[in-house]
């Protein structure tokens, strides 16, 4: 193995601006950024610049990055409906593999991504960069030592914003695949920024997660675009005094400033003995919170009734992504399995199937075991909406050819 992992990026929208200065320099990460692959030309022009990327290793064409030589790893950061393929492709050419969350919108094309990622003998592992966020895993330490005795109940709260103080400007081409079925079931939050949520909720419980049930209501973004909040969803275990619950809605304002995305977390996580609670997470609610306000940190409090507080942790949510790209490198180097493992992200796509089912077949109660592959169609199955996607297009006058760059938002 070289002295540094060769490291090729395949999409460079929105998200790549937090996996891309894992390679500079003062990341100090054993690997370099060696190809950069997009099909936005001024993308690739760009991010070439940025990181001194050699022209012979800048691609339009993904498969032409695939047959680059030089490289040992890929991270893929494209729409979900693209993963499958190109992850399959990856491991035809031997490179070990970073998947950007969802890895795959149906079971069997996440089973196809284990089988061929095996057979051909590369590392594949899923992004998942909330495990690695510095607050949720002193949770997980806090968990494992018993500080809270048995974990009974995991609430994750979450809370958007169309106007804020301040937060990230997202392309509207980064919202358009986002609300199509093809790439993304039209659930930006739900299936998509969801992910995440099912991971941490059944990282934080004791037992695996057997059933789901979700409600959802109606919020139009700008009075116009519908999204997929707000919603609630119920998690639970075999034993049902077991349970998480993710409760997420947007709203036209919240007085918030942010770095990154216009939303933020609150997480709750009660014990047999104890609970501990971690304000924030994407975002900066608590920003300026003075007085003895909320901190951003962990706290928690045992059998004894002693509150204590870890604001140490580091809760930039960028970090989490400078951590989740380190495991993986790590993982190449030291030949280890490397968080999400293919099983375990399997499980929460799962899940993510299963809410979807509740979702469209009248929010009923939805067994993991139910789903053979894909979003259930029972008998009370209600088809979203469709049109919307074509109509934004025509309103927001989006190209059809991908080489029209980026729209802003301005959100
Ligand atoms: N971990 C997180 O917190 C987090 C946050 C945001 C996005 N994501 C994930 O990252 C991925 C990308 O999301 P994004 O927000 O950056 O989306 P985006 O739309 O901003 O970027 C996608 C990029 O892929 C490029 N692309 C599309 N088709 C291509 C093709 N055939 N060949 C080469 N390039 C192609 C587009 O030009 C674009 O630059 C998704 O899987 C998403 O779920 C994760």
């Amino acid at each position: 193995m070289a002295d540094k992992i060769k490291v090729g990026v395949i999409g460079l929208g929105r998200i790549s601006s937090l996996h891309l200065p894992a390679y500079k320099p003062e990341s100090n990460i054993n690997a370099e950024l060696v190809s950069i692959c997009d099909s936005s030309r001024k993308k690739r022009k760009n991010i070439a610049a940025e990181y001194h990327i050699d022209s012979n290793h800048v691609y339009k064409d993904y498969k032409d990055l695939l047959s680059d030589n030089t490289i040992d790893a890929v991270e893929i950061l494209t729409p979900h409906h693209l993963h499958h393929e190109m992850t399959i492709q990856a491991a035809k050419s031997g490179k070990h593999i970073s998947l950007q969350k969802v890895p795959a919108m149906t079971l069997s094309e996440m089973d196809d991504m284990i089988n061929v990622t095996k057979s051909n003998d590369v590392k594949f592992r899923v992004f998942e960069n909330f495990r690695f966020y510095e607050p949720y895993m002193k949770t997980m330490e806090l968990i494992q030592n018993g500080v809270i005795g048995e974990v009974d109940r995991v609430d994750y709260s979450m809370l958007g914003g169309i106007s804020l103080l301040g937060s990230w400007s997202v392309p509207l081409m980064a919202w358009k695949w986002r609300i199509s079925e093809k790439s993304n079931y039209r659930s930006p939050n739900v299936w998509d920024d969801g992910y995440h949520k099912h991971s941490i909720i059944a990282w934080f419980l004791p037992d695996k997660i057997e059933s789901v049930l979700a409600w959802q209501g109606a919020y139009r973004i700008k009075g116009v675009i519908p999204v997929d909040t707000p919603t609630v969803i119920i998690y639970s275990c075999k034993n049902k005094s077991k349970y998480g619950v993710w409760n997420i809605s947007m709203h036209d304002h919240v007085p918030m400033k942010n770095k990154y995305y216009g939303c933020d977390e609150f997480v709750k996580v009660v014990g047999s003995k104890g609970l501990i609670m971690i304000p924030g997470c994407t975002g900066s609610l608590y920003e300026g919170c003075e007085d003895g306000g909320i901190k951003e940190g962990v706290h928690w409090v045992g059998k004894n009734g002693v509150w204590k507080s870890d604001l140490n942790v580091d809760t930039d949510w960028a970090s989490s992504f400078l951590n989740c790209s380190r495991a993986f490198i790590e993982g190449i180097r030291n030949d280890t399995e490397i968080p999400l493992i293919p099983e375990e992200a399997r499980y929460i796509l799962k899940i993510g199937l299963a809410i979807l089912s509740s979702v469209r077949n009248g929010f009923r109660e939805v067994k993991l075991k139910e789903i053979k592959d894909g979003i259930i169609k029972g008998h009370n199955y209600i088809e979203p909406s469709v049109g919307e996607t074509e109509d934004i297009e025509k309103d927001t006058k989006i190209s059809k050819d991908t080489e029209q760059d980026d729209i802003e938002n301005g959100t």
